[in-house]
């Protein structure tokens, strides 16, 4: 699908500067300052330039083109409050610490919709901000396009991943459909256990094995 320049972006300033920046194929740089990057984060640094870009009637840019170049992960539990939420936050910090997330597109979803719209659970929010992560995702469902969208679509336990095995059946998907636990080294099981009827201690075992699988999903999609 073709981006609307008109609707995108506002007028050039009058301080832009013609043809500093330039796309490279699925990235965008600046010529001027280096910055080469991927479409929603160069809107910011350089909207003026950008802004130029997108009026010259040569320039023609997919609204994919950013994301296609980008390895989609969605992570999934059954409500999409305690685990998936936390394994996100917990994903998306390691990539950040590795100044990787122009590479990723990462999300969460749950196979139920009871919590639709909520915020992660307390206890989720708590651990992660005891580690220096903040989560700010809302709950969804999993829809047949995450199918399409998504590269890794990583459960936390057997169940989910029946349920998205099912789904994928159906969807004919290309993802990889995998057990986070596949990742930990050294596990002692294959499953994050649901901590939502447990105590606070449940918690924070489910952060330090979300936290190892993390780590070697990260490791191996790095070397893929
Ligand atoms: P999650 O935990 O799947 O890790 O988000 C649960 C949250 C809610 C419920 C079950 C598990 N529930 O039954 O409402």
């Amino acid at each position: 699908m073709g981006l609307s320049k008109a609707e995108v972006l506002p007028k050039p300033s009058a301080s832009t500067d013609v043809g500093q920046v330039a796309k490279k194929g699925n990235r965008l740089s600046c010529q001027g300052c280096n910055t080469a990057t991927t479409w929603p984060r160069l809107k910011v640094l350089h909207l003026d330039s950008i802004t130029q870009l997108l009026l010259d009637p040569t320039t023609k840019m997919d609204a994919n083109d950013a994301s296609s170049s980008r390895t989609a992960v969605l992570f999934v539990c059954l409500g999409n409050i305690c685990r998936s939420p936390l394994a996100e936050g917990v994903f998306r910090h390691l990539v950040d610490q590795e100044g990787l997330a122009d590479r990723f597109e990462i999300d969460s979803a749950g196979t139920g919709a009871w919590h639709v719209g909520e915020r992660p659970d307390a206890r989720s929010t708590l651990v992660a901000e005891q580690h220096g992560i903040e989560l700010d995702s809302r709950a969804r469902q999993v829809e047949p396009h995450d199918f399409e969208r998504f590269d890794y679509i990583i459960a936390m336990d057997r169940d989910n991943l029946r349920t998205l095995e099912r789904m994928s059946e159906n969807n004919g998907s290309g993802a990889h459909i995998e057990l986070l636990r596949m990742y930990e080294a050294e596990r002692d099981g294959d499953e994050v256990p649901d901590p939502y009827y447990g105590g606070s201690s449940g918690f924070e075992n489910v952060y330090k094995m979300v936290k190892r699988s993390c780590q070697g999903l990260l490791k191996h999609l790095r070397a893929a």
